[in-house]
């Protein structure tokens, strides 16, 4: 290979763009304020990362896409979706640099920026577009205030990316078409539902013969027993579990919740160790940006108190009611009520066994 012409650093990074594009307001009003360089720069390197973040789950969705996604790309699923996570820390730690700003120091340039606002981060919200939160998983006030603040062209872009499948989506489909919620001559799911009885029926002995508790908490504990127990009976029957879906509490289809319940159960063999590892890792995109959102909440709370936003909304308080709502991987966090211990999981029959492992070692017993 003969190079063409020889590249130089600050002209392949394109350095003197990027350096250049750093515009305080307040210069504009005469009186340059320090802070806000760090405050254009904290935001800047968010978008740049909000670029590579966008970048991997682009290439994660189009390997999903596929319409049979072979078992050799799901290693290539779980290092994209890694170095999402590893992104996201780098996002959380940043809030350290942004606290190094204090109240006073935000108010030199703060109402230059109205109404300008994180809200209006195109690229924070196709990530949580492609990840599965599209309009209709939004709060009223945040669709009133994406219809009113964004601009034209932002808002187009938005509900084109709405308008495409999501990951969450995929996902769903990718387990649905796996071959784990049936066994021809296994009935998997009675022998689960024994599991569960089993289990249930020790907990309601323990309950009953603890000598600690008053007759009040007993009661108490007896009622959420129950109550577990309709969970799991949900879980197995479609007619309920349409019912809620019906009223929100969960959005996974059963036949995708089964198979994933299955995979968690059985995630030690070989078979189902990388879908378990791409499941946990989504679980870990929605609580890095959980965490996020939540250290971003606290930190506009230390800045602003309870002073509006600069794009108007309550401040802290909306950001408070993002942070429990905006997860699209909500149901694969509740997945672990369905979960029962290690030694109560159903023995599989051998052929079952040999269709989800891989023998390394030529010695078998
Ligand atoms: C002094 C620092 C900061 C303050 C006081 C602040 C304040 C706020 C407020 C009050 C909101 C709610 C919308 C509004 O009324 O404006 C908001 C939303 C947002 N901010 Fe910040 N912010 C700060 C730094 C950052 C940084 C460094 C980022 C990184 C990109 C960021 C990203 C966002 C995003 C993405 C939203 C929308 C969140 C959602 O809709 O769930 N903010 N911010």
């Amino acid at each position: 290979m003969k190079i063409q012409t020889p590249v130089y650093y600050g002209d392949y990074l394109q350095l003197p763009k990027i350096l250049n594009a750093q515009a305080p307001e307040s210069t504009k009003y005469g009186k340059t304020a320090h802070d806000e360089t760090l405050f254009i720069i904290i935001h800047q390197a968010y978008e740049l990362w909000f670029k590579q973040i966008l970048h991997e789950l682009n290439s994660v969705r189009e390997i999903m896409q596929q319409p049979f996604v072979p078992s050799t790309d799901l290693s290539v699923i779980i290092a994209r979706i890694e170095r999402v996570t590893t992104i996201q820390q780098l996002l959380i730690d940043q809030i350290q640099v942004m606290e190094t700003m204090t109240s006073l120091d935000f108010m030199e340039f703060r109402d230059f920026l109205v109404p300008a606002s994180g809200f209006q981060s195109i690229q924070f919200k196709l990530i949580e577009a492609i990840l599965g939160i599209k309009a209709q998983h939004r709060m009223e006030v945040e669709k009133q205030f994406f219809n009113s603040r964004l601009k034209a062209e932002d808002k187009k872009l938005l509900e084109a990316e709405e308008a495409r499948i999501s990951i969450f989506e995929l996902l769903e489909a990718w387990l649905e078409r796996m071959p784990f919620s049936q066994f021809e001559d296994f009935d998997f799911w009675g022998e689960y539902s024994h599991a569960v009885d089993k289990m249930l029926k020790q907990d309601r002995e323990i309950i009953s013969n603890n000598p600690v508790l008053d007759d009040r908490t007993r009661t108490m504990e007896l009622k959420n027993l129950d109550m577990t127990q309709n969970t799991f009976n949900t879980l197995l029957d479609s007619r309920l579990y349409s019912a809620w879906q019906g009223e929100g509490k969960v959005r996974l289809s059963q036949k995708a919740m089964l198979s994933a319940v299955f995979i968690y159960l059985y995630r030690d063999y070989p078979a189902l160790q990388m879908p378990f590892r791409i499941l946990n890792a989504l679980v870990e995109v929605d609580e890095k940006f959980t965490t996020w959102r939540y250290r971003h909440a606290i930190m506009v709370q230390r800045i602003l108190g309870t002073k509006i936003g600069t794009g108007g909304s309550s401040g802290h308080e909306y950001l408070r009611s993002t942070t429990e709502r905006n997860r699209a991987f909500i149901d694969f966090f509740n997945l672990a009520t369905f979960l029962i211990p290690k030694s109560m999981i159903p023995a599989l029959p051998q052929n079952i066994k040999d269709q989800l492992d891989i023998v390394y070692d030529s010695f078998r017993p």
